[in-house]
Formats: structure tokens, sequence, C-alpha cells
């Protein structure tokens, strides 16, 4: 039996594609458990390169059966879109490969109106404007949609009255206008009967193949500093990122999950509003934004970069339960003279090894505390063995690797599949064959 969850350790945006794609060779049942499209994993393959937001990374291999989990929440013009491209792009028979939770929630274009309203009011908090926030609202309220509802029109219908009930004054308080429950209904009727094919009681799927030995994948989105209990609230997303999330966005109980793999950039990056203690303003943080092309995959917005925050990993490495770290992007550091790192933080308690969660509401209250390590020119991509990297670049990594005390398990030196050193796979060895 083999189930490992694969989480993003910082604030989203890792490079989570690659690793899952890279891992899913192994398994045979890849689950999304959280999160919508507010997402955009990039997958690289050959000369192809393709952003998936809904659909799990697993979707470009042919013999994994890819899973849209209860926790996720799915607007399906945007599922359906996403699989007519990949059609387009002669990926086939994707939708027999497809189950999808019938118990997620559905992203309907008053969550995507709210969305947008509010950010381009004064509350605005940088969100992806996909209609995220509002649907998760709706889950909690009481008065979401489920992908189930596709089923029933009348209940389709009725929900989406009940709903519209509920979100109209806040809509005309922002100065929008409600939309039309009839004409949603009869909006989705396309996307419903490609759907509904695909819906499934995911649960009782993943729980019978974990059963059954299968290898599964249960792919994050997001990233622990965004989720919506441990990340630094209010700047967060509205789902559970981390690793514990997996548990109930999938259905599955807890002893099902056997390995955490936290997923760490060599530095750090943010995209909307919220706290960044080591972000950088000058050259270093163009070098990390242009060399690792850190502009939004689902908004194109320019990341915010920093220096990595080893307070910030181990408090990732606590949160999620992580055994192994999957680092990213060390070929970007390449070039720079000297690079630093975050070792600890002077707050006005002190100075603490801990990431400051609280003091950062603050504006201003903590200051990171660096340490500096030398940088290296040589390239990186061709590495496939630590022993191939420079010396500067292996200290690095083991730097990284005792900060964080947390073992690392793979290090990924360009985009490609194959720019990867393996250290290992906790796939390999350890599940039946299917
Ligand atoms: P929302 O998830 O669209 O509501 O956005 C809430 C916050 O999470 C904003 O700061 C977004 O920029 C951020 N966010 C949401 N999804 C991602 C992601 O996949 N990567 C990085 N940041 C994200």
């Amino acid at each position: 039996m083999s189930c490992v969850v694969i989480v993003g350790a910082q604030w989203g945006d890792e490079g989570k594609g690659k690793i899952v794609d890279i891992y899913t060779e192994f398994a045979d049942v890849v689950v999304r458990y959280a999160g919508g499209p507010n997402a955009g994993h990039t997958l690289v393959v050959g000369d192809e390169k393709l952003v998936v937001r809904l659909l799990p990374s697993g979707i470009l291999r042919p013999q994994t059966r890819c899973v849209l989990g209860q926790g996720m929440v799915i607007d399906p013009a945007v599922l359906i879109g996403e699989i007519d491209e990949l059609v387009r792009r002669g990926h086939r028979g994707l939708e027999a490969r497809l189950a999808v939770s019938d118990r997620a929630h559905l992203i309907l274009p008053y969550h995507v109106l709210v969305d947008t309203l509010r950010e381009s009011s004064s509350a605005a908090l940088g969100t992806t404007k996909k209609g995220i926030g509002p649907a998760y609202e709706d889950k909690a309220r009481r008065t979401g949609i489920l992908a189930g509802d596709l089923r029933d029109s009348a209940r389709l219908r009725a929900k989406i009255e009940a709903a519209l009930d509920a979100w109209a004054p806040t809509i005309r308080a922002l100065g929008g206008e409600v939309p039309n429950a009839a004409e949603l209904v009869t909006a989705l009727e396309a996307a419903k009967t490609r759907i509904v094919p695909m819906l499934a009681h995911t649960s009782e799927l993943v729980d019978s193949a974990i059963r059954a030995g299968k290898r599964v994948m249960l792919e994050g989105a997001q990233g622990t500093l965004l989720d919506i209990d441990h990340g630094t609230y209010p700047f967060v997303t509205s789902s559970s990122a981390v690793a514990g999330g997996a548990s109930v966005g999938v259905g599955i109980g807890p002893s099902r999950i056997k390995t955490v793999i936290g997923i760490t950039k060599a530095y750090a990056t943010r995209v909307g509003a919220g706290p960044f203690p080591t972000e950088l303003g000058d050259a270093d943080g163009d070098h990390l934004r242009e060399v690792g092309a850190e502009f939004g995959s689902v908004t194109g917005r320019p990341r915010r970069t920093g220096w990595l925050d080893l307070p910030a990993l181990r408090y990732a490495a606590r949160v999620n339960g992580i055994d192994g770290l999957a680092l990213t992007k060390l070929d970007v550091l390449t070039g720079l003279s000297r690079i630093r790192v975050c070792v600890a933080y002077d707050t006005p308690s002190g100075r603490t090894r801990d990431f400051p969660i609280d003091e950062l509401q603050t504006p201003n209250a903590v200051t990171p505390v660096y340490e500096e390590l030398p940088g290296w020119n040589d390239k990186l991509e061709t590495a496939r063995v630590l022993d191939e990297l420079p010396t500067a670049a292996r200290a690095y990594v083991r730097f990284l690797e005792e900060g964080a005390e947390v073992p690392v398990y793979l290090v990924s030196v360009g985009p490609r599949r194959t720019e990867t050193i393996m250290l290992h796979n906790p796939f390999v060895g350890r599940a039946a064959e299917p």
C-alpha cells in the first residue's frame, strides 16, 4: 500500500507540476484534493509546455486514473475548456480516465463576479479572481452547489436560486447585477452532459485503490503559507492546502497516507498581497524573477521574489509532517555571487528560530536574520547525482537540508523531467504490482 501526498511548502508556485509529474510515472491514481482553477501547474513534456488548472498533473500519462476530489471547487466551464484544449493537442481518452467527485463544489459565474468585484474594491487581497473564495463561502454557508446537483436540473435550479438570494445583497452592494438563475441553469446544459458521466463517489474509488495496493498520489495545490488555517491569514486562499487537507479533501482516513513530500524552491516567491519577510526589491530579486520566469501561470502577474526562509520551511515541515523535500529551481541561483538564507528572526520578544506567524500580522514587527553562502557560475542542468553539482551548490543543498531538519528526496536542476537528481522515490520498492 502506498499513498503519497505532495504539498507546497511555501506560498504556492513551488514547481509542483513537474515534481508530481515525475512521481506520477510510478502512480496508478493521482488525486487533486483542494483548491480549484486558482492553481496553475506547469507541465513540460518534451518541447510541449502545458498549464493545467483543474486537472491532476497525471493527466498526461495514459495509464493514470485522475481524480478531482471533494475538497475542490470546480468551475465547469474551465474543466471542459481544459479537457478540450488537451484533446486539441492530441491527448486522447481523457474523460474515460477522469473521475469527478459528486461532492465537490461548483464555481458558478456569480462566484467569479463577486471575487472580481471585491478585487476592484479597497478590500482587494490580490486573489486570482477565479471565484475560489466565494465558492468556499457558499460551502460553509451551506448554500453551495455540488457537482452531483448537475444530475437533477430541478434541484440544481432551486439551489442556484437560494444561493443567488443569499448573494444578492453582496452583489448589489459591490455595484454588480444579480444574474438570472434560469439563464445560469440553461448555460450549464452543455457542461452537464460532459461532466455527469465523469461523476463518481471518489472517496470510495481512492480508498479501494489504496486497499488494492495501487500507488496513489494526492496532489496539493497552492502552498502551506496560503492554507486557510496555517497560512498568513487573512492573506490566504480558502481551502486546506496542507497535507492534513488531503485526508478530508479526498475522503480517506489519515492512516492511509504513508508519505508526505514537501516542495520548496531554492528561494521564495509570493503572488498577491500579504507578509513576505525575505522579499527582495533589488537586482538579486530581479535575477530570481527573470531567470526563474516568476510570472503567475494563471494570472501572468510578476511574482514577488525573495531569499529562502528556513524558519518558514521548518514550520511547513511541522504542520504537514513532511518526510522529505523536493527542492526545485536550484539552477535559478546560478550566477549569483552570494546567496542569503533566512535562518532566524528578530522579533519584539527576542531572536527566534520559529516562523513568527502571529507577529507577521503587524507590519515590520520582525526582521529576518540571514546567513550568507557562496554562489556558483557553472550550469547545473546536466547533473544527475549530487556529486555532479558544483561544490557551492552541493553545500547549499546540505545547508538547506540541515536547516529544514528534513531530508532532501529530489533536486530539480531545470524545467525538463530529465533535469532532476532523484535521491529517494517513496513509490519504488514499496507498492504491490497493480
Ligand atoms: P484565491 O485562491 O484566488 O482566493 O487567492 C488568494 C491568495 O492566494 C492570493 O494571494 C493568490 O495570489 C494566492 N494564490 C491562489 N492560488 C495560488 C497558486 O496556485 N499559487 C500561488 N498563489 C496562489
